[in-house]
């Protein structure tokens, strides 16, 4: 028998609990032992949770009991969860999280520390889909050329409300954290912050990359307004959040923003809390993983998979490389980046303000690809100028908007959304 120690009994590790106990059966056959969770964790222990399971409100009795085969990290956080893994790996347990933000901060001390220990992640980038398994196995005979995907299914939820039926921002935001697909913190989700945390893991498993957020592009959908959406469908695109990292030459590009794609893409069409990711190999070419990125069950399905092959002694290096064989790639730097740019200003509706602007962009090496003008619905004297560029480095679209936004007929802050055509 197996048993399993859950730092944290709330949406997701709830679920663990219960479906380690009503799918008991199947995961025995799976697994070839029986799996029991013996205790969980949790802050407040006068909460109704739903689980059967014995409760306390130490972590250490369940990372010190030597009773305790594997310690699920269910908690979130970034130190504590560091402190309580790292004790979990030094008592010789093996661990399964969930935690991206754990890992986006710590992933290379944790390889560090766990050695041969298995310590598996698979729930931690887009919640069920089995894409860290995809990458660290299925794809192992690839050199990755990209990576592009949904992988926050809270933004994903709220776009799709607001595009498909214009719903308001703080309602569907409070409707997330109702179903359980929200951080603790939501900023960490609609800052793009979580979905960064997701393409850092991959990031490390793809090309050996070891980048922290701070070091890569980080937007998110706080932005984003009926405007830009009205102008997206107008042109053809829908609007997503996105996690992107490219291979180019000897570099990887690495960023996280609401990107305008075709609205004919696959990854266009995935709505609501659904994530996607599409990963290109050099030799299998391109493949598409599609399915829910959060939520309790779905979470924890993929907990359960992981626990379900420590059990069976599958493992490898937790991050895909042998120490020492890493690729040798290095981060290209995010104003090397380079897109094509929806760019939208609110202007004076006055003669000449047009020859300004492209003059400008002109004078800053900025090709306009196309242009639309809309009456400015808040004021009068105003219009709208939307553009989008053909495509052009990023330092030189911030300069550009610097440069706009000092303009006298230029009101308020430019607006841009990256294209990925
Ligand atoms: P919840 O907030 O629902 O649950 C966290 C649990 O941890 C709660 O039971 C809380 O106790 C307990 N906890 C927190 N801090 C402590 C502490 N110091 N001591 C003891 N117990 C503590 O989070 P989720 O289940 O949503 O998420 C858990 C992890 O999984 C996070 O890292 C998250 O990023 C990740 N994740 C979540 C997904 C989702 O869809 N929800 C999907 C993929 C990953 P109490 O209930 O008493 O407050
Ligand atoms: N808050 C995260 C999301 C949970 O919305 O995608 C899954 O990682």
């Amino acid at each position: 028998m197996v048993k399993i120690g859950i730092l944290g009994v709330g949406t997701v590790g709830a679920s663990v609990a219960n479906i380690l106990e009503e799918n008991a059966d199947i995961i025995e056959a799976r697994a070839g032992k029986k799996i029991v969770v013996k205790s969980g964790v949790v802050k407040n222990l006068s909460k109704e949770r739903g689980v059967s399971i014995k409760l306390s409100e130490d972590p250490l009795d369940v990372v010190n009991d030597p009773e305790i085969d594997i310690v699920v990290e269910l908690m979130g956080g970034i130190e504590e969860p560091y402190a309580l893994v790292k004790k979990a790996l030094e008592n010789g347990k093996a661990v399964v999280t969930a935690n991206k933000a754990l890992l986006a901060y710590h992933r290379y001390e944790l390889q560090e520390i766990a050695g041969d220990l298995p310590l598996m992640y698979e729930a931690s980038t887009a919640g069920g889909i089995p894409i860290i398994g995809a990458l660290r196995n299925g794809l192992s005979a690839n050199h990755i050329n990209s990576i592009q995907g949904i992988m926050n299914g809270t933004c994903n939820y709220m776009l799709t409300k607001m595009i498909n039926e214009g719903a308001q921002y703080d309602e569907i935001l409070k409707e997330a954290q109702e179903l359980g697909y929200a951080e603790a913190d939501p900023t960490f989700d609609v800052g793009g912050f979580d979905a960064s945390h997701k393409l850092l893991i991959l990031a490390s498993i793809a090309y050996g990359i070891d980048a922290k957020p701070e070091d890569i592009l980080i937007e998110g959908i706080e932005n984003i307004t009926q405007a830009d959406v009205a102008f997206a469908k107008d042109f053809g695109y829908a609007i997503k959040l996105l996690g992107i990292a490219k291979k180019v030459g000897e570099a990887v590009e690495l960023r996280v923003h609401a990107t305008m794609i075709p609205e004919e893409s696959m990854i266009a069409k995935v709505d609501g809390v659904m994530n996607a990711v599409t990963v290109v190999g050099d030799r299998v070419g391109e493949t598409l993983y599609y399915g829910p990125g959060a939520g309790g069950d779905a979470t924890a399905s993929a907990v359960i998979a992981d626990i379900v092959d420590i059990v069976r002694g599958n493992q490898g290096p937790m991050l895909g490389y042998k120490k020492g064989l890493e690729s040798g790639l290095r981060l290209l730097p995010k104003e090397e980046i380079c897109s094509h740019y929806y760019l939208r200003m609110s202007v004076d509706d006055k003669k000449g303000v047009l020859a300004t602007v492209t003059q400008l962009f002109s004078e800053l090496d900025i090709s306009i690809e196309g242009m639309m003008q809309n009456p400015d619905n808040d004021h009068d004297e105003r219009v709208e100028l939307l553009f989008i560029t053909h495509e052009c480095q990023e330092k030189m679209i911030q300069e550009a908007m610097q440069a706009l936004e000092k303009l006298d007929v230029i009101n308020g802050k430019v607006a841009m959304i990256r294209i990925e055509k």
